[in-house]
């Protein structure tokens, strides 16, 4: 991990810097600026349910490494209320406080991977990563690199 953010969230200017905290991880990481949008997106989603449902709460972002890809790791956390059925709140239009109910699928569709942990009572945690693809000149370079180790 060579990057790592924590924005506090508890007015909606923090939204707005958890947003362009992300957007600006995102480029460093070489994410498209359509990527960097649809993340800052997915971002300002779960930023205002920490607004909205809990209160406050952090969004902490960092980049992760594997092999053949890496990616940006969003984690946003509160000690709200949590929330009653993980299942339901994943559906699109179904809401507890008047809202469209829409945030939530639509940050899960915007993103790679998505996970909540949510006990009633004891906060939330929702997890989502996005991966960045290796142009093809990298992935070349890449297998140049490991071809040439094979052979020292
Ligand atoms: N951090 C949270 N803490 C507690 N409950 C939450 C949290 N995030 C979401 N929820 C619950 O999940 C429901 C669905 O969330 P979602 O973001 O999809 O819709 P919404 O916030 O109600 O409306 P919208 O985001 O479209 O304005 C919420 O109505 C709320 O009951
Ligand atoms: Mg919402």
């Amino acid at each position: 991990m060579d990057h790592e953010t924590c924005v506090e969230i508890e007015s909606d200017a923090d939204m707005v810097a958890a947003r362009a905290a992300g957007r600006a991880l995102a480029e460093r990481l070489g994410f498209s600026r359509t990527d960097g949008t649809l993340i800052a997106t997915a971002i300002s989603e779960v930023a205002r349910n920490i607004l909205v449902h809990a209160g406050c709460g952090e969004i902490l972002l960092h980049d992760v490494h594997e092999r053949d890809r890496h990616g940006i790791v969003v984690v946003a956390r509160d000690c709200g209320p949590g929330i009653q059925s993980v299942e339901l709140a994943l559906q699109d239009g179904w809401g507890s406080s008047g809202g469209l109910g829409l945030g939530l699928p639509g940050a899960r569709r915007l993103m790679d991977e998505f996970t909540i942990e949510s006990v009633p009572g004891d906060g939330t945690t929702v997890t989502m990563k996005k991966w960045r693809a290796r142009d093809p000149l990298e992935r070349l370079r890449r297998e140049r690199e490991q071809r040439e180790q094979v052979w020292a």
